[in-house]
């Protein structure tokens, strides 16, 4: 059997950040963050909104719209850094909570790449004939983890949550994947609970993001930019081929920088920045979703995904839409 994407679905939390808020307590201004990020506004969870409710609103969601029953998905995977606790898994909670009795459940730690290893593993998984019908979410509530004593970072990230459903099919539509890491940079981009060391560097303990953005912008521009070169040639494509590229929302320089590098049309590439920021394993289904809504993707399109992040990792697939 092959995979095919059946639904989607998206939430985001109510509460609406823009860039003057950061003025009040940093020294930083609209101008920048809308220049250096791209970044216009972002949403911000509530005290009491945890990743496992974003989860559950974007599948509730999905089921909604596409008149899904997800009480015999047999697989969910859950893309996040984000658990409202180590244990038990995100993916567990919805088990429970969405009342779906017969499920594995597993959460992926992959930041902001995670959707990207989603799709490889839920493609894999009903590849392999064991299993027929799978939730992947992506979803995060990384203000709760955000340092807003750093301005270089503070200013990037927001919440939100995306989910797909994938089924067997006869006909798939999740091409070949590509899914890698370079663990030799893991130090450039962390969240750590406990005082350790990564690569030999001793990290922070505080339970915030922390990152050398200017290291991890470098390594995604020329990484990403030979990883879209990779995934369109393992489909047997070429670039003209793609109808849209939707990578990581972490910057917008970032996706300009890769499209000059690859001699895509930027206009051609879908984000989630401007108006989510940086939402790490979200970023990619919320893109997808409001360019489904608008009518922007259409069914037949070619869909190049592609993640990248904290690992550091790295993950991407091509969809032929067929919503
Ligand atoms: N407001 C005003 N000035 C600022 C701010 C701010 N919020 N932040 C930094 N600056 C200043 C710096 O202090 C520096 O000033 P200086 O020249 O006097 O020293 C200047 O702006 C330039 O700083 P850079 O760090 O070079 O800024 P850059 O243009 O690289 O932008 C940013 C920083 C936005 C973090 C960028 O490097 C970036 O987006 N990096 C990649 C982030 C990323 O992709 N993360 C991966 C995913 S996240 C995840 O996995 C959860």
């Amino acid at each position: 059997m092959e995979a095919k994407i059946t639904a989607i679905g998206t939430y985001a939390p109510e509460k609406v950040i823009d860039n003057h808020y950061f003025e009040s307590f940093l020294d930083t201004s609209d101008e920048w963050i809308r220049t250096r990020t791209g970044i216009t506004e972002r949403r911000y969870s509530a005290d009491n909104e945890y990743t496992s409710d974003l989860s559950i609103a974007a599948v509730k969601n999905l089921a909604a719209r596409y008149g899904k029953t997800i009480s015999d998905v047999d697989f969910i995977l859950v893309a996040t850094v984000t658990h409202d606790q180590i244990m038990p898994s995100m993916a567990s909670q919805l088990q429970y909570r969405l009342n779906i009795p017969n499920a594995a459940a597993l959460d992926i730690s992959a930041a902001c790449a995670g959707f990207g290893y989603g799709l490889t593993l839920a493609r894999s998984l009903i590849r392999s004939g064991m299993y027929r019908k799978i939730l992947l979410v992506g979803a995060e509530t990384l203000t709760k983890v955000t340092d807003f004593e750093d301005r270089t970072s503070c200013i990037l990230f927001g919440d939100g949550a995306g989910a797909l459903l994938i089924e067997a099919a006869d006909k798939g539509n999740i091409g070949e994947c590509i899914a890698g890491a370079e663990g030799s940079g893991g130090q450039e981009l962390y969240l750590s609970t406990q005082a350790t060391q990564v690569n030999g560097t001793p990290i922070k303990a505080n339970n915030k993001i922390v990152q050398n953005g200017r290291a991890v912008f470098r390594w995604a521009v020329t990484r990403m930019s030979e990883m879209f070169e990779a995934v369109v040639e393992k489909n047997g494509l070429t670039k003209e081929d793609i109808d849209w590229f939707i990578p990581h929302s972490a910057n917008m320089r970032i996706i300009e920088a890769i499209c000059r590098q690859v001699g895509f049309p930027v206009e051609k590439s879908l984000e989630s920045l401007s108006r989510f920021g940086n939402t790490s394993s979200a970023s990619i289904p919320l893109a997808l979703d409001e360019a489904v809504r608008d009518g922007r993707v259409k069914k037949g399109d070619k869909l190049l995904m592609l993640g990248f992040g904290g690992g550091l990792t790295y993950a991407g697939t091509v969809v032929e839409w067929g919503l």
